[in-house]
């Protein structure tokens, strides 16, 4: 059968096409340097991040600075998207049963290596909630009588997760609220107070960038201090990989869930999850997976059919993401960060979430007027800056301290965008 005769080659060399290009003509982004100097100074550069925002197709109708859902892919990685789609689609189950083992284990491989981690403690998953929800429910060492931890600004449905495993091990939860203002060392002395002042905790989450503030928490040193008093941690890291130049060891955390489609940019069904080698046995296998994968890290997340293209684009939006830099990438969200920030600081109505210190937040930063704590005054002046200013933003709860509004600007973004939203808050506020 002639017709069925289709090499490898044959059947990618689309998207290998279009890789190629992604790094070259195709793409605005050229490849810089990223000693954080050079980070520094490109991050104001304004006509060097006009060529990449080119790159991105950016809807004219709206100053978008809510890209904290998922991240927009580079045209170079919606093109290769696009090309995997076609083959995936063309060639169906041929494909799928004789060749993509062999392509995700290369990309797997990419993927460990992007984060820093062996091949062996990596697996693909659909998002940080399939990471997440596999490392809390199936985390195997709890016993009756023990508790759980975590903070009002950690994710809705991790702390759910967290109830749940708590109830099925007959365990209690402590929950915290995060100190606010805050500042580093009161973060690390919180945290380890709480722990001391709740012996039976024996596992804990933490956020690492937070969804609602922006804040980003020193995982590495709260973690160090939870191992000293016998606590695991699970990091829940969806906001961190690309937003800031992190790898594992920055987190020194032995199990950590990730997203791929939010600052890395892959297409949305992305994410990984981290289990460090040592400890693979203290998380159950998944109930679906069968007893030859009991000890792989593999049999930890059984997906079913995954979406193959979407995957198979991930080696696309890490050259892209490596290309631009992972250092220049971070200094250009914090300068956007700091633009609007620093603009509205003599403006006492306005409370800023996240510290200046920058060890705290990357691009991600929330505010609330004073007194104005409530999920409709947060989503009335959210709702403001669209109808008046034409500048999207989105409300968040959940914070002890009240709802606020948070502002996430993406690496497309302009100074401009962030001085108008100085300027709107300006208006709201006088
Ligand atoms: C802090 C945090 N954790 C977990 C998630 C879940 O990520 P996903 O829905 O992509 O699986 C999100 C999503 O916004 C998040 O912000």
């Amino acid at each position: 059968m002639a017709a069925m005769k289709i090499s490898r080659r044959s059947l990618f060399r689309g998207a290998a096409a279009m890789g190629a290009l992604s790094l070259g003509t195709n793409s605005a982004a050229p490849a810089f340097s990223r000693q954080p100097e050079t980070a520094m100074a490109l991050a104001s550069d304004e006509r060097f991040w006009a060529q990449i925002a080119k790159d991105f197709d950016i809807s004219p109708d709206i100053i978008n600075l809510e890209n904290g859902y998922w991240g927009l892919m580079a045209r170079p990685v919606l093109e290769d998207y696009i090309v995997h789609t076609r083959a995936v689609n063309r060639n169906n189950s041929f494909y799928a049963r004789r060749e993509y083992n062999k392509d995700a284990a290369a990309v797997l491989t990419r993927t460990a290596a992007a984060l820093g981690a062996d091949e062996g403690e990596i697996a693909i998953t659909r998002g940080a909630t399939e990471a997440l929800q596999a490392l809390i429910g199936g985390y195997d060492k709890l016993k009756p009588g023990d508790a759980v931890m975590y903070a009002d600004l950690d994710y809705y449905s991790m702390k759910s997760a967290m109830d749940w495993t708590a109830k099925r091990h007959g365990c209690d939860v402590v929950r915290l609220e995060i100190p606010q203002p805050v500042s580093y060392d009161q973060l690390i002395e919180f945290y380890t107070e709480a722990l001391a002042a709740n012996p039976r905790v024996r596992l804990l989450l933490l956020t690492h960038i937070s969804h609602r503030t922006g804040l980003m928490i020193p995982v590495k040193a709260i973690t160090k201090a939870a191992r000293a008093m016998g606590v695991d941690v699970i990091v829940d890291a969806a906001h961190s990989f690309g937003q800031v130049d992190i790898k594992i060891e920055d987190l020194g955390a032995d199990f950590i869930g990730f997203n791929l489609h939010k600052w890395i940019g892959a297409p949305i069904g992305t994410g990984a999850m981290y289990i460090r080698k040592t400890r693979l046995e203290d998380i159950a296998p998944n109930l679906a997976s069968d007893s030859s994968e009991k000890h792989r890290l593999s049999g930890r997340i059984h997906t079913g059919t995954s979406n193959f293209a979407a995957i198979l684009t991930l080696p696309a939006a890490f050259d892209y993401h490596e290309r631009i830099g992972r250092q220049n990438k971070q200094a250009r969200l914090r300068y956007l960060r700091n633009l609007w920030v620093e603009a509205v600081s003599d403006l006492e109505m306005l409370e800023i979430l996240t510290p200046n210190d920058e060890r705290l937040h990357g691009g991600i930063t929330s505010f609330r007027l004073r007194g104005k704590t409530s999920v409709d005054d947060n989503k009335a002046i959210a709702e403001r800056l669209v109808q008046e200013f034409g500048i999207f933003t989105t409300h968040r709860d959940g914070v002890a301290k009240g709802a606020c509004v948070r502002v996430t600007p993406a690496i497309y973004n302009s100074a401009d965008d962030c001085h108008r939203l100085a300027m709107a808050l300006r208006k709201i506020t006088t």
